[in-house]
């Protein structure tokens, strides 16, 4: 009997699908996959890998196979490694709007993180995105396990497009003297798929609904200042796209540019010094941000005051770490921001239409969804005053 799980999914380029999973033993890197339950008409093979940690641990074999071209909005049976005793399957994201992402960053898999996935199920959603520190396994490899175990039946289900944070860095100097070991070989990201690879695990982008949604997903704990890799493919990245096609565009990044909450201050200072121009220029929308474990979400801004021409700001670290809420804040509050408070949490950003994306911050100790903040955001491509 051969053991497998930690499935999970992730969108690369506009057609295809990253299917990953561990099993214990020797297994075949085959997903076989089709639109009935129960027959697989069509197959793909990938790659294995396996790390070791510390010479104490040993991953599992960690295979990785892309599926496609698949159908846009089309339910995908699979089973992996040939396995006849697990299906899963999964949701193709439309090819056009509306689209509803999750955002939820700081997941760990605490009873918070159990919380806020029931509430994050209870809804349907196409894709989801997280701003970096998944596991929380803090050198501790089985928890990377018990992690993938827990975000599996969802993850297998819709496609999970992550980015990293400061608990996936894992560097032991001398010992394990490479950074993001376990995070490159479990979450492997398409960043050497679509119009501009980064050529870096560590940050990419991609779009989504058929291109109407370019989606940047920023890398904290990579270099950023002007010269790096980094700050040279975001500035490509940027201006390739085209708002006449394209009239959202969203960032996501690790440790929050803007931050009125005591825990992490000032720490995203230096990336937003070195990259908020870029990201203004591009009159990119909205950027999502985690590590603050608490929500917060600021009006628009650029170089620290109101801006309609800079992005939303939103701080969405709040979904369930072992390390605890962050709620003690700077007062007065600034005037930029519009709303914040130390509650677990997912949130959601309904792109409706071309114009216009309804984002909701979902609080988990509400008996009922309830909505504890909502604000429409107006794509920028759209606003005259921005686009002379
Ligand atoms: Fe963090």
């Amino acid at each position: 009997c051969l053991l497998y799980f930690q499935v999970h999914i992730s969108t690369v380029g506009h057609d295809e699908m990253r299917v990953t999973w561990i099993t214990e033993d020797d297994a075949p890197a085959v997903v076989e996959y089709g639109m009935t339950s129960g027959q697989y008409p069509f197959s793909a093979t990938g790659t294995t890998t396996s790390y070791s940690y510390l010479a104490l641990y040993r991953s599992g074999n960690i295979h990785d196979a892309v599926v496609g071209p698949l159908k846009p909005s089309t339910t995908y049976y699979y089973r992996c490694s040939s396995d006849p005793s697990r299906e899963f399957s999964f949701r193709t994201p439309p090819a056009s709007l509306p689209f509803t992402f999750v955002v939820v960053g700081d997941l760990g898999q605490t009873g918070w993180t159990k919380s806020t996935l029931q509430h994050i199920a209870a809804a349907d959603y196409d894709m989801l995105l997280l701003p970096g520190d998944l596991s929380y396994a803090d050198f501790l490899q089985p928890r990377w396990d018990s992690y993938g175990r827990l975000v599996e039946p969802l993850a297998s289900a819709r496609p999970w497009m992550v980015t990293e944070g400061n608990h996936e860095i894992e560097r032991i100097p001398l010992l394990e003297p490479r950074a993001f070991k376990a995070y490159n070989a479990r979450w492997r990201v398409p960043y050497d798929a679509g119009d501009s690879p980064s050529g870096s695990n560590l940050y990419y982008s991609f779009d989504v609904a058929g291109g109407m949604v370019h989606v940047v997903m920023l890398g904290s704990y990579a270099g950023f200042e002007a010269g790096t890799a980094q700050h040279e493919w975001l500035r490509g990245d940027l201006a390739r796209i085209d708002r006449g096609r394209t009239p959202f565009v969203v960032a996501l990044v690790h440790a929050p540019w803007y931050n009125s909450n005591k825990a992490h201050q000032g720490e995203g200072d230096d990336m937003r010094d070195a990259m908020e121009a870029l990201l203004r220029a591009a009159r990119v929308d909205a950027v999502f941000a985690g590590h603050v474990h608490a929500y917060e979400r600021f009006t628009r801004v650029y170089g620290g005051m109101e801006d309609q021409c800079g992005p939303v700001y939103v701080t969405i670290g709040d979904g369930g770490n072992r390390e605890g809420l962050a709620d003690e804040y700077i007062d007065p509050q600034p005037k930029t921001s519009v709303f914040r408070e130390a509650s677990f949490g997912h949130g959601r950003l309904q792109v409706v239409n071309a114009t216009h994306a309804l984002w909701t911050w979902h609080r988990n100790d509400d008996d009922q969804p309830v909505v504890a903040d909502q604000v429409w955001i107006t794509s920028l491509a759209s606003n005259p005053d921005c686009n002379n």
